[in-house]
């Protein structure tokens, strides 16, 4: 075997994996992430960094013991020929990358889990049947309401309002931020946990876009953040503070926006949920909201100071980026001190 081969041999025991590794999880990611919900980004994410974390650490096993291969093998004594140096590399290449696929097939596993995420059709009946178990004992079958005398701190008259024209945006925001369904129809709707599951969501949307024509959901696109922090200041301030870390009005308690995803300030906006008036596209046109959603981005990671953001994950991301690339970089001063020493 040459010595080139063997250095490919020796990259390739090092790399490999965390190649396939990273080619693997882009790839599932375009089949079975796309259109997720929060929480199952949230599982792939856990399940990805879990996963980083591991492939960090095999490679840096493995500069580690090549490392110390070096060293003893610089020192001399009975150093072995290529022979020897070869059914290392053979060994070292073969122990990483059975962890390594081990790794890669757990985070596929993960992929699969997720894959009916994908594949969800909103079929119409099961749409009815979650409607009429969890929500027409507040909105009345098929969306009518149910009228009963005692109106909530909202001025809405009975159980539920009626649906029949909210349309898919409205069931959207008020799904996919757990406001819905409400334990009492009394309270006021908080952001929960989300307790359907991604294809249930779709269903329920689809079914409540069903009963009577209604807007679609929105597709914001962020604009300019100085543009948006002065309408901010006008029509949002008052009740979210300046950098929409939220508060307190009568009869309701007013959310901070670190949550809302750009779609949901974009559809809050428009529906008014709870005490919050509505903005029509005359209060706040199109491009107007494009701004507002810019600027209320900004308040929720105003500065990147330090660097790469790695997408505001937190440390752990962070951490195994950085793992990986000292891992690359480690592996890349061991060959060339290598070459240095023989030389
Ligand atoms: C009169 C006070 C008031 C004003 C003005 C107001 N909001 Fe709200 N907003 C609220 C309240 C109260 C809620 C909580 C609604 C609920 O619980 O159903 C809310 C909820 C929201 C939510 C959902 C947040 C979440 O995570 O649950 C978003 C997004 C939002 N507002 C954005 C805006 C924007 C953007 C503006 C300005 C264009 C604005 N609001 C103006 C009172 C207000
Ligand atoms: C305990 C009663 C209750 C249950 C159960 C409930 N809702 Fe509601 N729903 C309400 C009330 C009250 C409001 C008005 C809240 C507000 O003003 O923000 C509301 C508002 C809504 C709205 C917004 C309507 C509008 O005018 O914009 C949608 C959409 C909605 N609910 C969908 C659902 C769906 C889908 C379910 C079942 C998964 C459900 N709700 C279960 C009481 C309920």
């Amino acid at each position: 075997m040459s010595r080139t081969r063997l250095e490919i041999l020796q990259w390739y025991a090092l790399l490999g994996g965390a190649l396939a590794w990273t080619a693997e999880h882009v790839l599932g990611y375009f089949v079975s992430d796309g259109g997720c919900s929060d929480r199952v980004g949230h599982a792939a994410l856990w399940g990805s960094m879990l996963t980083g974390f591991g492939v960090a650490a095999v490679a840096a096993a493995q500069v580690a013991a090549i490392t110390v291969y070096r060293a003893t093998r610089s020192v001399g004594h009975d150093a072995p020929g290529p022979e020897g140096r070869l059914r290392f590399f053979a060994v070292a290449a073969l122990v990483g990358n059975v962890l390594f696929l081990m790794l890669v097939s757990l985070d596929g596993l993960g992929s699969l889990v997720h894959l009916p995420c994908a594949q969800a059709a909103s079929t119409p009946r099961r749409g009815a049947a979650l409607y009429a178990a969890n929500c027409a004992s507040c909105h009345g079958l098929n969306g009518r309401g149910v009228p009963t005398p005692t109106p909530g701190a909202n001025g809405v008259t009975g159980q539920g309002p009626p649906l029949r024209n909210v349309g898919a945006r409205a069931a959207d925001f008020y799904l996919r931020t757990g406001y819905m369904p409400l334990a009492n129809a009394h309270d006021q709707p908080t952001r929960r946990h989300v307790v359907f599951t991604e294809p249930e969501i779709r269903s329920l949307i689809g079914y409540v876009a069903s009963l009577g024509p209604g807007p679609a959901i929105p597709t914001p696109r962020p604009g300019r953040v100085a543009a948006g922090q002065r309408l901010f200041t006008d029509h949002c301030a008052g009740c979210h503070q300046a950098v929409a870390q939220g508060g307190y009005v009568t009869g309701a308690r007013v959310p901070p926006l670190t949550d809302a995803t750009d779609r949901q300030i974009a559809e809050a906006v428009r529906i008014g949920p709870y005490l919050m008036p509505r903005f029509s596209t005359k209060a706040i046109t199109r491009g107007e909201l494009n701004d507002i959603v810019a600027y209320v981005d900004y308040t929720k990671h105003p500065d990147d100071r330090g660097g790469w953001a790695i997408g505001h994950l937190g440390p752990w991301p962070e951490g195994a980026v950085t793992w990986l690339l000292a891992a690359a970089a480690l592996v890349a001063i061991c060959t060339l001190l290598g070459r240095r020493l023989r030389a």
